[in-house]
Parts: C-alpha cells; sequence; structure tokens
C-alpha cells in the first residue's frame, strides 16, 4: 500500500447511506455472519480488495475474492498471491479458488487461510473453456461421483468455513444443483451460491429463478440465489418472496453503487442518489484503488472502467464515454469524470436499457 488516504464523504451522502444501512439485519448462513443478506458476487479482476471494501462501505452485507487458481498459489505465484490481498477494513469476505485437482486446492486453501478471511468458497460455476477443459470451475458439476473427496479433502485441516458457488448444472438436461447442495451438506460446508444459469447457457438468456427457489425451498443448506438482479427494485421483489437466505449481486452494482442500499428503500422514502453522489463514490474508489497500485496506467484502466459503468443511463454518456476513453492521463481523466457527473442536474435518474447485453462473460 503507498497511501492510507481517504475522501470523506459529503455529510448529505453519508446520512444517506447510513440511514439505510440502519434497516440492514445480520444474517447467519451456516456459521458464517454476515452483515445482510445482500453480497457481492465474485468478479474476476473486478472483486478485488478496493472495490470489495467500497461495496461494503456502501450495504454489501459480505463478499467474495474473484476467482484465484490454485496452483498460482502453489507455485508461489507472485500475481497471483498478490490477488490473495484483503484490506484490513474488510470485514466480511470469503476468498475463492478454483482448480481441479483436491489436493492442490487444500493446500492453496490452508495459504489463503493465512490472509483472515472468514471463508474459503470453491468455484465451481466458471464456464470458461481454458478452466473447464483441465477439469475445473463447472466442470466439477459433470462428476458428482468425485465431489464429495474434493470437499472432505479440502475441508480436513482448514480451520475456516468451506463453501461453494455453482451454476444449477452443466446443461438443460443435468440440472443437478440439488444433488450438490445434498453432497455439500453431507460434507459439512456452510452454504451454496448458486448461479441460476447452466454451463452451457454461460451468460446467454435469463438466470431460471424457478430452479433456485425450488432447490432454496427443499436445501439442506443455506442458498444464496444470484443471477440478473439488476435494478434494486428486482432485490426488492425477489427478498420479499424468496425460499434463499440470502442474494448475491454481480453486474447492478457495476452500473449502480448503491444497489445494496436502495434494496432498503421503502414507498415513504424520498432518498434517492444522483450524480454527485456517484461522483464521491468514483472519488472514494480512486483513493483505494490508488492504495493498491503504484503503476498510473493499471490505475488509468482501473478507473476507465468502472466510470464508464457508473455514468450507463446518465444523460449524454455515450458522448462522456467516447472523452473517457480517448483520455491517456489519469489527471484528465479523472477532471472530465468530475465536470460530467457535476454538470448533470442533481436530480437526474438513471435510465438503463436492460434489454441490452451488458458483460456477458465471467467466470462463473
Ligand atoms: C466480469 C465477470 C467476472 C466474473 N468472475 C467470476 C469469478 O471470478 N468467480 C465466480 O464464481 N463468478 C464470477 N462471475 C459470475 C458472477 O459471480 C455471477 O454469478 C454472474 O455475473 C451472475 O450474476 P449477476 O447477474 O448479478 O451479474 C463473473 C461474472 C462477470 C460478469
Amino acid at each position: 500500500m503507498t497511501k492510507a488516504l481517504r475522501t470523506p464523504f459529503s455529510s448529505d451522502l453519508q446520512q444517506k447511506i447510513d440511514t439505510l444501512k440502519e434497516r440492514q439485519k445480520k444474517i447467519m448462513l451456516g456459521s458464517v455472519e454476515f452483515n445482510s443478506p445482500l453480497l457481492l458476487a465474485p468478479m474476476s479482476a473486478i472483486s478485488i480488495a478496493p472495490f470489495r471494501l467500497l461495496m461494503e462501505e456502501l450495504g454489501a452485507g459480505g463478499t467474495v475474492s474473484e476467482l484465484i487458481s490454485c496452483h498460482g498459489i502453489n507455485y508461489q505465484n507472485e500475481k497471483t498471491h498478490q490477488m490473495l490481498t484483503i484490506d484490513p477494513r474488510e470485514e466480511h469476505i470469503g476468498i475463492q479458488l478454483f482448480g481441479e485437482d483436491p489436493e492442490a486446492m487444500a493446500r492453496a486453501a490452508l495459504v489463503a487461510q493465512e490472509r483472515n478471511p472468514k471463508f474459503i468458497d470453491i468455484n465451481m460455476g466458471c464456464p470458461v473453456r481454458k478452466v473447464v477443459t483441465k477439469g475445473g470451475g463447472s466442470a466439477l458439476l459433470k462428476e458428482t461421483q468425485k465431489l464429495a473427496n474434493f470437499f472432505s479433502t479440502m475441508k480436513k485441516d482448514l480451520s475456516i468455513p468451506l463453501t461453494v458457488k455453482i451454476r444449477t448444472g452443466w446443461d438443460e438436461e443435468n440440472i443437478n444443483a440439488k444433488e450438490v447442495v445434498h453432497i455439500a451438506k453431507e460434507e459439512g460446508l456452510e452454504f451454496v451460491a448458486i448461479h441460476g444459469r447452466t454451463r452451457t447457457q454461460q451468460y446467454k438468456g435469463h438466470a431460471n429463478w424457478n430452479i433456485l427457489e425450488s432447490v432454496a425451498c427443499e436445501a439442506e443448506l443455506p442458498i444464496i440465489g444470484n443471477g440478473d438482479l439488476h435494478e434494486a427494485h428486482e432485490v426488492r421483489d425477489r427478498m420479499g418472496q424468496t425460499n434463499c437466505q440470502a442474494l448475491m449481486l454481480g453486474r447492478g452494482p457495476l452500473r449502480n453503487p448503491f444497489i445494496f442500499l436502495e434494496s432498503y428503500l421503502t414507498a415513504d422514502d424520498t432518498i434517492n442518489f444522483g450524480p454527485k453522489d456517484y461522483f464521491e463514490v468514483i472519488t472514494r474508489l480512486y483513493d483505494y484503488l490508488s492504495q493498491y497500485t503504484d503503476r498510473e496506467r493499471t490505475l488509468l484502466v482501473q478507473m476507465r472502467k468502472h466510470i464508464v459503468w457508473m455514468a450507463q443511463g446518465f444523460p449524454g454518456v455515450a458522448n462522456f464515454r467516447g472523452q473517457i476513453f480517448q483520455t491517456p492521463d489519469l489527471g484528465d481523466t479523472m477532471k472530465f469524470t468530475e465536470d460530467y457527473f457535476m454538470g448533470l442536474d442533481h436530480r437526474t435518474s438513471k435510465s438503463i436499457d436492460h434489454s441490452e447485453a451488458f458483460m456477458t462473460s465471467g467466470h462463473g
């Protein structure tokens, strides 16, 4: 870490955050405590310490790291070890590992445990060919007869809880989430997060919440439902009727970092989050990201993507996006960003067309 600076939020924004956070209720999923049942999903190259910390501050009840290779850890790969970094201010964080070999996963889990996460999560949802052809990620869903041994080998020497994130199955003909949950329960895992798509589906179509609800209804373990909860009203509706003990949000918070908080709004509330609030969040993300990288180029690339996601849905975003991608300088990028967000009327709300594809590839 280079510097420990954190620009305070304005009192107006901080008050809105505090008001909505007071409505959250702590929950236990198995033996793992979270600040609320709304969690940030693991996302490769996104769910890193600075972003996870920001999301916890903005109401995520807990977070999971991006997927991290067990072999990278065991081979002492420096970059992989950096991915294990947890910020001391993070509260409810799990580290997610991927790999096909239970012994290698078990060794890596012991190393990851040293970083003091609250739990170790196994990636069994990654649909990416490079991972699947080696037998990791969602390929593990195909060989359920090996799973009991996989889980017990990993759990044997681990002193913190073990959890797993899966898809509903390999394909339409092989929906086997219930079976996987049963094995997980038998082997003493704490909870199962399920992305409501099959591996074959990749990111096409919609998450199948009928399957998620049916699995959660009968499940012997707490189930975290995940998939396509892009807007706060969708999260609210789902929270009101779900059999899942918790919900996990991935892409939603990228375009709306206030989605966790807004999920606690009621019809009587007058609270809303406008462009100025977005700019404050971007400033804080800049502070946090700069504590984890000394390379201006890396910071620029990271900031650019978040700025553009957060701007999506605001007026004039196409021009702004063009300007941001043509600006090679970090200082200019932040200046243009300030001009854009602060130049919008504070009452401006977002309008996102959810029929348009957004981030249709990922590792789970
Ligand atoms: C860019 C990106 C990266 C992802 N990386 C991971 C990952 O590292 N591990 C994992 O289990 N899932 C990963 N996922 C899947 C998400 O955790 C989540 O299951 C999926 O995006 C569906 O949830 P959503 O509709 O709320 O985004 C990733 C998804 C995206 C879009």
